[in-house]
């Protein structure tokens, strides 16, 4: 076979560069990464029919996939599967691949096992992972970084252990939702000034309710529950009047 001469190339040569070029240049579709994300989930068939070759996920801010929420610009900002009675895998390393990814709801499914390494998810604002299976102890910097994250579901799981200190150092929290777990121990200091609703209800927490939460205004909500977990507020006073008890 004649060498290829890159300075003279012949025709096919030259196509080949070209598409060698728009392939990297393009990357991955988006449309790809989502077949990747679905193939990864147990039981997605059924509810993720239309996640197929037969149209584009967005068209615009149009979304032609159940669950797919587009920017203006035609790329995935959100993923809403909720009610699907998926399983699974959460395949976080191709998720990082969707760069407009802003939101996530799994919630109300079948999803267990230990939490996903979410903290990849650096860009994330908000993610909802309520009412799944999934257990075990969530490591203490599992939030690390995730500096945009403003609402954080994890309620009725069976998380276990104790609420770990990476969230205490979000600083644009505004809504922490981890009622109906099984965490232990006691509640940490939120600095946060923007957080507005707390819970933490129905969970094995002990101790004081700590001051910080004091800094929260009175619009707030901060669920503690007085039965389910074992409180016993500041110096055995009486709770300060920001704290709602339910039950
Ligand atoms: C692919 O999605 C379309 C909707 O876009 C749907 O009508 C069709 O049934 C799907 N195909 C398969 C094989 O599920
Ligand atoms: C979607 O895009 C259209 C046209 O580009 C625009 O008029 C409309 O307001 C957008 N809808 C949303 C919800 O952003
Ligand atoms: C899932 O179900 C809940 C409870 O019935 C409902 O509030 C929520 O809107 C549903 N989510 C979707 C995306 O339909
Ligand atoms: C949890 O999800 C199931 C469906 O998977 C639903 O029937 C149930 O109402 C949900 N529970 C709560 C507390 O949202
Ligand atoms: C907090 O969780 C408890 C226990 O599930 C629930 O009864 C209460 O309505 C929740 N409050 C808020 C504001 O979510
Ligand atoms: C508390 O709520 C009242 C009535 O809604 C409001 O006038 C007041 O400014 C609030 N106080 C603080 C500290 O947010």
């Amino acid at each position: 076979m004649a060498p290829i001469n890159l300075c003279f190339p012949s025709h096919l040569t030259l196509v080949v560069i070209f598409f060698l070029c728009v392939v990297t240049a393009s990357g991955v579709s988006e449309s790809e990464i989502l077949l990747k994300i679905k193939a990864s989930l147990g039981n997605a068939d059924v509810p993720l029919r239309n996640w197929n070759v037969s149209a584009v996920p967005c068209n615009g801010n149009t979304s032609f996939w159940v669950g797919v929420i587009c920017t203006n610009e035609g790329k995935v900002w959100g993923l809403q599967l909720e009610n699907m009675s998926l399983s699974g895998i959460i395949d976080i390393d191709t998720l990082v691949e969707l760069q407009n990814l802003r939101t996530i709801s799994i919630m109300n499914n079948r999803f267990e096992g230990p939490i996903p390494n979410i903290k990849k998810l650096s860009a994330l604002k908000n993610l909802y992972l309520s009412n799944n299976s999934f257990s075990g102890q969530i490591p203490d910097d599992a939030f690390n970084e995730m500096v945009w994250l403003k609402k954080l579901y994890m309620s009725y799981n069976k998380f276990t252990g104790p609420i770990p200190s990476s969230l205490t150092k979000l600083p644009k929290l505004t809504e922490l939702m981890l009622n109906d777990n099984q965490f232990q121990g006691r509640i940490p200091d939120f600095p946060q000034n923007e957080l507005q609703l707390v819970n933490v209800s129905n969970n094995q927490l002990d101790g004081p309710i700590p001051p910080s939460l004091g800094k929260i205004m009175n619009s707030t909500l901060v669920s503690v529950h007085a039965r389910t977990n074992h409180h016993h507020p500041l110096n055995h006073q009486h709770p300060p009047s920001w704290v709602r008890y339910i039950g």
